[in-house]
């Protein structure tokens, strides 16, 4: 386990969770907005295989487990910002989430979420958090600004995603002391 929550907690994803995965990931609803899916088996037990294999101590592609029961119901992760190389921003980290579709409107995400910022502040190297949505996505809109995050700027045809050179609204959170 990397964290928990009171009602989560975030851990590395094992061979086993793929169906739990799939169940998110293959959902037309959930990939609406994100860059994945919906996937197929195959492109699930890829994604799995690539999340088990990032460094012992990587926050990219964690599992979100709900506590009671132990099932993956999501996953979150802090990465390099899209299309940055490493030497380019090494203080920044760009964080997403997704969440199965029966359950969202909890919390969970941003408590999920509030967890990985809070990891990210202890690494002590990361000073900067952004997070980047289609603005048609307000739900994860949302969840940023419950995060505290602030609405940074427009990036018009920010990516290809899909085939479609696509919009996105960035976000950011600030980790060092305030200003004096
Ligand atoms: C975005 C997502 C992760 C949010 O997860 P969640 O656990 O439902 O989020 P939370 O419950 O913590 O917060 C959602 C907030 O958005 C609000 N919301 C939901 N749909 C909304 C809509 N259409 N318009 C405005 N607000 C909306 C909720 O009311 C809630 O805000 P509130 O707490 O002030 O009431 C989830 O909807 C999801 O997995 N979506 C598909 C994947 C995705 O888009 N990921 C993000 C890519 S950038």
């Amino acid at each position: 386990m990397i964290t928990s929550t009171e009602r989560l907690v975030l851990r590395k994803f094992r061979e086993t969770d793929a169906d739990a995965v799939h169940a998110y990931a293959s959902d037309p609803e959930v990939c609406k907005y994100t860059d994945f899916g919906p996937n197929t088996w195959e492109d699930t037990v890829n994604f799995v295989n690539t999340a088990m294999n990032h460094e012992p101590d990587s926050l990219a592609d964690l599992a979100i487990a709900l506590r009671s029961t132990r099932e993956v119901i999501g996953g979150t992760g802090a990465f390099l910002p899209k299309g940055e190389e490493p030497d380019e921003r090494p203080h920044v980290r760009e964080i997403g989430y997704v969440l199965r579709r029966d359950l969202w409107g909890q919390g969970l995400v941003t408590e999920a979420a509030t967890a990985l910022i809070s990891l990210l502040k202890q690494t002590g190297t990361v000073t900067r958090i952004e997070a980047r949505c289609r603005p048609e996505n307000l739900a994860s809109a949302r969840v940023m600004q419950k995060l505290g995050m602030k609405f940074e700027f427009l990036l018009e045809r920010d990516y290809e995603c899909k085939g479609v050179w696509v919009d996105s609204h960035l976000y950011s959170l600030d980790l060092r002391a305030p200003r004096p």
